[in-house]
């Protein structure tokens, strides 16, 4: 299988400070890859170079088989869906608008095919129609990072990048939503990768796990591997709640 995404010997520098180093990764059509470590060790970074917000000072990043080095960077990020943390929908705009904001680029003159992309998002991500004309600040925080979600799906990426996007929901919403965008995993079998800084969600979603240390892969295996044989004592720390959860507990809410 052709992969989806390739890194091949990128390292991103920020004055003397290696952010990145030699990172080489191959990641195929419809894997959910949770990317899991530390603040700071270059998550965000990685996520952003994948749709050219963020360039690497050496190296190449193939997406479906182009050096993105060759590609418009405004037409790889139309199939290329970007969903963070927090509210980031344009607040001026109701969720029918911001819902339509990329697909409406796309279907200049067919207002129908944004009209059915717009009612399909919200679907699948289980917003209510009442919600359609209502601004942002008339949802709760689930129902933004709902609406943002959305919105990153409108204009059907074969590709989702999510940057901890569930960081600032409280605990019930925050797993309602794990649950749904693993059905819209399931649904779509689109190629998500997600970051997180918590262990449990990344092998809760992920159907493979990488693990960053600053700026290197240490892991990218199947959840289970990672409990079953992880590559180094970091790797064994940070699943090691997940081996023994009773002995952690008072961790875990
Ligand atoms: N624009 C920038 N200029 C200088 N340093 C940066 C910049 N962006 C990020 N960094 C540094 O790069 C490192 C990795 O950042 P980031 O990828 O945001 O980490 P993470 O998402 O894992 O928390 C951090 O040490 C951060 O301070
Ligand atoms: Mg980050």
């Amino acid at each position: 299988m052709n992969p989806v995404i390739e890194m091949k010997h990128v390292k991103k520098m920020y004055d003397q400070n290696r952010i990145i180093d030699d990172l080489n990764v191959s990641i195929n059509q419809s894997e959910f890859v949770t990317i899991v470590g530390l603040s700071g060790c270059g998550k965000t970074t990685l996520l952003k170079m994948v749709n050219g917000l963020i360039l690497p000072t050496s190296g190449d990043i193939f997406v479906n088989g182009k050096n993105i080095k060759d590609v418009d960077l405004i037409q790889l990020r139309r199939h290329i869906g970007y969903a963070i943390q927090g509210s980031v929908l344009f607040p001026h705009m109701t969720v029918r608008e911001n819902i339509a904001y990329v697909p409406s680029l796309k279907n200049k003159r067919n207002k129908q095919a944004t009209k059915d992309a717009v009612q399909k998002s919200m679907d699948i991500v289980g917003l209510d129609k009442s919600m359609m004309d209502r601004y942002p600040y008339e949802l709760s925080g689930g129902q933004q990072q709902r609406v943002g979600i959305a919105r990153a799906l409108a204009a059907s990426p074969d590709i989702l990048l999510m940057d901890e996007p569930f960081g600032a929901v409280d605990a019930i919403t925050r797993s309602q939503l794990q649950k749904e965008i693993k059905q819209i995993h399931q649904k779509t079998g689109i190629t998500i990768l997600f970051v997180t800084h918590d262990i449990e969600e990344a092998l809760l979603l992920g159907t493979k796990v990488l693990v960053m240390d600053h700026g290197k892969i240490i892991q990218f295996d199947r959840p289970q591997e990672l409990i079953d044989h992880p590559a180094n004592d970091f790797v064994a720390t940070l699943v090691d709640r997940q081996r023994y959860p009773m002995l952690h507990s008072d961790q875990n809410i």
